[in-house]
This record gives C-alpha cells, structure tokens and sequence, in this order.
C-alpha cells in the first residue's frame, strides 16, 4: 500500500517535471486537408487547390513561445509540401517544407505532420505551398503574439486585422508555369489581385464580395499585412489614414509614420492604424510597383473601411488613397531606407559585428539555350528565360538536398556554391554581358556553425534589371545596407546601420542596387534561399546553405521525424 501511494506519487511528480518544462509556451494541433474546390470569381468559376475548404486558407493563431503541430492531409491530385515562411525551425530543417530541397512531396493520399517551434519570431508571418507554382491558392496568415505576460512595444491597439494580398488566375497556375517553362517565355499575368480573397470593387463580378472592415470611430487598429502575391511588388495604402509601421517579418521595428507601405512578395508588414476621420467608408487599395520590362497585372485590388455607428452613408463615391506611381523607384527605395529595427531594451538588435565570412551575389536575369525539340523558343533571340545567383542557374534536384546531405548520398548537390560572382564588370551597366548565359547547377553554400556572415546581395542589368525579392529560409537576418548601382565594397561599409537594422527574412534588393546583410549561421540544417517572385525562382533564382553542426547536441541537427514523405 505505501509502495503504491510511493510510485503513484512519482507519477504526479513526474507529470509536473514534464509541465514545467513545456510551460514556456502552448502546443497547439492543426490538421491541414488539402484539396480541390471550385470558387467563382471575375465572372468565372474554377476548381483552385485550398486548406480546409478556404481561401485565402486557415490562421494560425499562436503566442511566442508556443509550438504548432500540423498535420497535413494531401487529399489532392498531385505532390505538394507546406513551408512555414519566417519561422526559424531551430535546428530542425525536417519540418521547413520546400520541395526536394528538405522534403520530397507529401503525395495524393498520404499525410505529413510538420513541428513548427515559435521561438524568437513576433507579430506576423504566413504559411504556404512549395511546391512550383501551388502556393498561388496554398496559403494563410501566421499570427503570432506576445508571449503570456509580456505585451506589445506600443499601446494595445483595441482590434486586430489580417490583411493577406494575393493574386488570382483565371487559368490553372500549374499549367501557367509549365507551359511558360515548356515555351522559355514570361508566363501569362494573374487577372486581379486579391485582399482576403476578394478582388473588390474595381474588378468585374467582383463588387458584391468586397472585403470589408468595420472599425469605431477612435479607436487604433492592428492591420497585419502579407503580400501572398506571386510576381508583384506591392504598393498598399488607405485613403485618408495614416499608417505606422511598428513591425515587419514578426520582428518590431521603430514607429514609421507613412502614407503608403511598399512590400514585396513574401513580406509581411504590423501597421497601426487610427480611425480619426470623418464616419464614412475609405478604401483600403494594394496595386502593382513596377519598374522592370516584363509583362505584370496592372490593377488594384481593395476592401472598404467602414465605419460604425449611425451616419448617412456617404453619397460622393468612396476616397481612393493616393498611391506613389507604378514606377517609382526613389520613393520606394526611400522607404525600404527609412525602415528601422525597433532596438530596445526589451527587443535588442543582436546585430552582429565580428564578420568571419564575406559573401558577395550577384542577381541576374539570364538566357539559356532553347533545349525543345522542335529547336525554337520564345524567350529572347529564341533562348529560355533563366536567373542565376552567382551566374548559376540553380537546378532543383530530384531527391531532397537535406536527405542527401543527412545520409550521405552522393551525387545530388555540391559543397562548391562561390562566395564571389564569376566574373567582375559594370554589373548595373552591362546589359549583354559576359554573364548572359549562365552555369547550371546544384551547388550550396556551406557554413560552419557561428559563422558570422555578411552577405550582399548585388542586382545585374545582365537581361534585363529589375527588383528582387531575396529571401532565406531558417534565419532572419539585419539589413546592414542598401544603395543603388555597385556595391563598393570599401566606402559602401562606412555607412552601414550596425545600430537599429530592421531584421527581415524578406527583402527588395532594388532594382540596378545592391543590399547588405548581416547573420549568424547559428541555425544547423539544410536552408533555402531564393527570390521570393515566382517566375525568377522557377527560372533558377536560388540556391541552398548547408550550417553543419557545432560539435554538440545542442548545436546539432534533431534527427529526422519517424516518417518523412518518401522520394518516389
Ligand atoms: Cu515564402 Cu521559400 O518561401
Ligand atoms: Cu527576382
């Protein structure tokens, strides 16, 4: 009898050891079924692939600190993974999600849970596919607030919105991209942008469904803002308000008072928002910033802020918020400029100083040599459109990076990803270089553990200059620098902000510029980067870093999940 009151007693104890433990933060379960289902929009009806039966699909809805499980049912028709954009995933790759570079597909039938741990991120991210071109369909906004006990850096703001901007197609995205792959041409143009899934009042059929917001007069709002949009750059606005900026890739940055935001795919921006003006209803419009030559889907999406309370509606038609013209580049250089890391007691800027490794990238646009069989192309003087960084034209392999690199099979990738371009010229001034046509490979990056890398990042004028949205996965990294034409790489690092940076895991290296970066390859795994526009990445536009590990468990990669998707 006492040896039972004993071990029951251990049990108890031992429960309590193990909520101790977890008590930093909640665990919460999701199941993700993806699937088929037809939406009606812009006049036409089409089957898209979505989460639960919704698009834009599910939040997830955590505090920082906390874990999610979720479990993906792929009840669609073809192979597809799920990436969990911004979140580090400490020393866990297995559960990042990009397609053959840490997982092969999740297939038709089968299912897949992913561990996604919130450590360090705060504020706003979002989840998608990635798998080519499915994420146009496959995504949802990441909501991630203060741990329990802790609070924002500004006034609770008495209401919060998720604002996620995507772009609809009439067409079938996969066959888009397959078919733009198969010609060497730019795919076609999605026909609306879209906020919350609704294109809103300025696009055809489209007039009934308008997003709507109701807010209280003197009140101040929270927007999280994401552009899910797969080839634009976005300018985003609201008529008569100002917007505050105070956090950008769930990391809080210094109040920045604005009229407009710039954000480039992949980016998610925390804006505060005042209802300060007259009761009425104001449109919300996000549209196109453009200053490349390509083809792109010149129309605004919007929702509707409407006040509440009794008023007469306003007869007049609704305000349009002033946005900076389709091509200007100085006003959204000057943005990306003027944005601050919040670097307070409470949130520092760890940024780091002691450099041990300098990588310079170049950022091209390229031609590869028409390989159909029928001998002609429709990208320029008859080639196919490629990318490159570093002149490489990244080949995604047929098994996944992360297992190669864990089991030792040879033959997938190699260790030999240059920390210089090829070839050093005019980048921002020669447009038929030398690098036109680039080298094609699997190369990566590797770093040993605590590396403290400087990374810039330098666009090319190669085919044709334009703006890019960088990004890399596991890590967030401080934007140290920016600036237009080449880098130069002794009076250039004399301005750098190693003060207040904003730190990012998304960012607009301009157009013809260049930008400098700053991290700790604290992270062992097997990363992605890549532009975050989806034709450059289909055309090449990525590669991989490899940290290995530091020598001790807790400087190791976790050891795979019992069941990884196979490789067919
Ligand atoms: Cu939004 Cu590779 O990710
Ligand atoms: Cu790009």
């Amino acid at each position: 009898m006492i040896l039972e009151s004993h071990s029951f007693l251990l049990v108890i104890l031992g429960f309590l050891v193990i909520c101790k433990s977890q008590s930093q933060g909640n665990v919460h379960y999701y199941d993700f079924v993806l699937k088929e289902k037809s939406f009606t929009k812009l006049c036409s009806t089409k089957s898209i692939l979505t989460v639960n039966d919704s698009f834009p699909g599910p939040i997830i809805r955590v505090h920082k600190g906390d874990t999610a499980f979720v479990t993906v049912h792929n009840q669609g028709k073809y192979g597809v993974t799920i990436h969990w954009h911004g979140v580090r995933e400490p020393r866990d790759p297995w559960s990042d999600g990009p397609e053959n570079i840490t997982q092969c597909p999740i297939q038709p039938g089968t299912s897949f849970t992913q561990k996604v741990a919130f450590t360090l991120e705060e504020g706003t991210l979002w989840w998608h596919a990635h798998s080519s071109w499915t994420r146009a369909t496959v995504h949802g906004v990441i909501v991630i607030l203060p741990a329990n006990g802790t609070s924002y850096p500004f006034p609770e703001p008495y209401g919060q919105e998720t604002l996620i901007i995507g772009e609809w197609y009439k067409g079938d995205v996969m066959q888009i991209i397959n078919s733009a792959l198969a010609t060497g041409d730019e795919p076609i143009t999605s026909d609306a942008y879209t906020i919350n899934g609704q294109p809103g009042d300025f696009y055809n059929c489209s007039k009934e469904t308008t997003y709507r917001f109701l807010i209280d007069y003197g009140k101040t709002y929270l927007f999280r803002i994401i552009n899910a949009a797969m080839n634009e750059e976005l300018v985003f606005g609201v008529a008569n308000h100002n917007l505050t900026v105070v956090g950008i890739d769930a990391a809080y940055t210094k109040p920045l008072n604005t009229n407009f935001i710039a954000i480039t795919p992949g980016q998610t921006m925390d804006v505060l928002i005042t209802a300060n003006q007259k009761r009425g209803f104001y449109y919300i419009a996000a549209s196109p910033f453009y200053d490349g030559t390509a083809m792109y889907d010149n129309t605004t999406t919007t929702a509707i802020l409407q006040y509440s309370g009794n008023y007469t509606p306003p007869s007049s038609s609704i305000p349009m918020p002033i946005l900076p013209a389709l091509n200007d580049s100085g006003m959204i250089f000057n943005f990306t400029k003027s944005l601050r890391g919040l670097a307070s007691q409470d949130h520092p800027a760890k940024v780091p100083t002691n450099v041990t490794r300098k990588i310079y990238m170049t950022v091209s646009m390229n031609e590869l040599p028409c390989q159909n069989p029928n001998g002609s192309c429709l990208g320029p003087n008859g080639t196919r459109l490629a990318s490159s960084l570093n002149n490489i034209s990244f080949q995604i392999p047929q098994i996944d990076i992360l297992k190669a690199y864990y089991w030792n099979i040879s033959g997938v990738f190699s260790e030999d990803f240059p920390d210089q371009p090829p070839f050093f010229y005019n980048f921002t001034g020669d447009t038929r270089s030398n690098t036109l046509i680039p080298s094609t490979g699997t190369r990566v990056l590797m770093f040993d553990y605590n590396e403290v890398v400087e990374l810039v990042w330098q666009g090319t004028s190669a085919l044709t200059a334009e703006n890019h949205g960088m990004h890399l996965h596991g890590f967030s990294f401080f934007v140290v620098g920016v600036g237009t034409g080449n880098f130069n790489n002794v009076t250039d690092p004399k301005s750098y902000n190693l003060i207040d940076p904003p730190e990012v895991n998304t960012i607009g290296l301009p157009k013809d510029g260049w930008l400098a970066m700053r991290f700790v390859a604290n992270n062992p795994g097997v990363w992605f980067m890549h532009c975050h526009l989806e034709r450059h990445a289909s055309w090449g536009m990525h590669t991989v870093l490899i940290v290995r590990d530091g020598g001790t468990m807790q400087t190791s990669m976790v050891p795979p999940p019992k069941y990884m998707p196979p490789c067919s």
